[in-house]
């Protein structure tokens, strides 16, 4: 018989895979530099600089309920309300039955992953991509399939035939970011056209991180995945308020998909935990009132 005292529990396959954040491992190292009095750029995390509207302060201080309660599962109407009319500016109509308020961008892609795929199935990027990519992807026990783009052409968007030669059976979406984090590049209403008729030929959904979108500069647009009615039925958008307000620290962002089987299983995956956050909900409703 074993003997029992030198018996450890194992770990999953899946802690022991999970990246640790490569963003936090870079923490103790610019401590110590600057500590040694170097000046310190940290272009390992995308914190914003500015201050986070004081809407937002406010809304959070004055939050005066007598029990903070657990919120609709979806997010607050309210929220989802100030979403609807933050994309209708952009001309894309999306319905408050169309967006789920999730725990940060960071739930919304975990939840878009856990809806589209199973264990081993393939998700193509274009790459360098932001690196917790990974560690959502091994959450949900699925890959990434790299699709390189280059510093030499300003990392722009690799061409059809980069996609197609690396989808197989187990390829189930093409993810990207636009404004890409860390890249910059923006993907053109072009390079996204291309995209969308490669998903609808290879039926593969499209998911667009778009939390970067106002970071646009030299008179470049930001195009939505969202203002393709072609693809209306495949695509997610997965957004945040983190960097548009500054207010990382707030966990707030959204889900968005005109597919209402999306809808309903990221409101599942959403029902198991809970809901997002209450007071940081009524931060965000000031945040996107104050672009009114
Ligand atoms: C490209 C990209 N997507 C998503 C996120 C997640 O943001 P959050 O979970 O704070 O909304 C980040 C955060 O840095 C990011 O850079």
């Amino acid at each position: 018989m074993a003997n029992k005292a030198a018996r450890i529990a194992e770990l999953s396959q899946r802690a022991v895979e999970m990246q640790a954040s490569p963003i936090r491992r870079l923490v103790p190292l610019a401590d110590a530099a600057k500590k040694r009095g170097t000046k310190v750029y940290h272009l390992n995390i995308g914190q914003p600089d500015i201050i986070t509207p004081d809407e937002i302060m406010q809304a959070v201080r004055h939050f005066d309920e007598k029990v903070l309660a657990y919120g609709p599962s979806q997010g607050l109407l309210a929220l989802r309300e100030e979403i609807r009319k933050y994309f209708h500016r952009f001309d894309i109509n999306v319905g408050v039955d169309e967006i789920v308020v999730t725990t940060g961008g960071s739930e919304a892609i975990l939840f878009a992953l856990m809806a589209i795929g199973d264990a081993g199935d393939e998700v193509l990027v274009p790459e360098p991509f932001y690196t917790n990519y990974n560690g959502f992807a091994t959450m949900a026990a699925m890959k990434l399939v790299p699709v390189p783009t280059k510093i030499e052409d300003g990392f722009s968007m690799p061409a059809r035939e980069e996609f197609e030669k690396r989808i197989t059976p187990r390829t189930r979406a093409i993810m990207y970011c636009s404004p890409n984090n860390p890249t910059g590049a923006i993907f053109s209403r072009d390079d996204l056209k291309m995209l969308t008729e490669l998903a609808v030929d290879r039926n593969l959904w499209i998911m667009a991180d778009e939390v970067y979108r106002e970071f646009t500069y030299d008179g470049r647009v930001h195009t939505s995945i969202l203002s393709f009615p072609e693809v209306a039925d495949r695509a997610i958008c997965l957004d945040s308020i983190s960097k548009r307000f500054s207010a990382c620290g707030a966990r707030i962002g959204c889900l968005i998909s005109k597919n209402t089987d999306i809808i309903a299983s990221a409101l599942k995956l959403g029902q198991a935990r809970l809901c997002p956050p209450t007071i940081e909900q009524m931060g965000a409703i000031a945040g996107y009132q104050v672009l009114d």
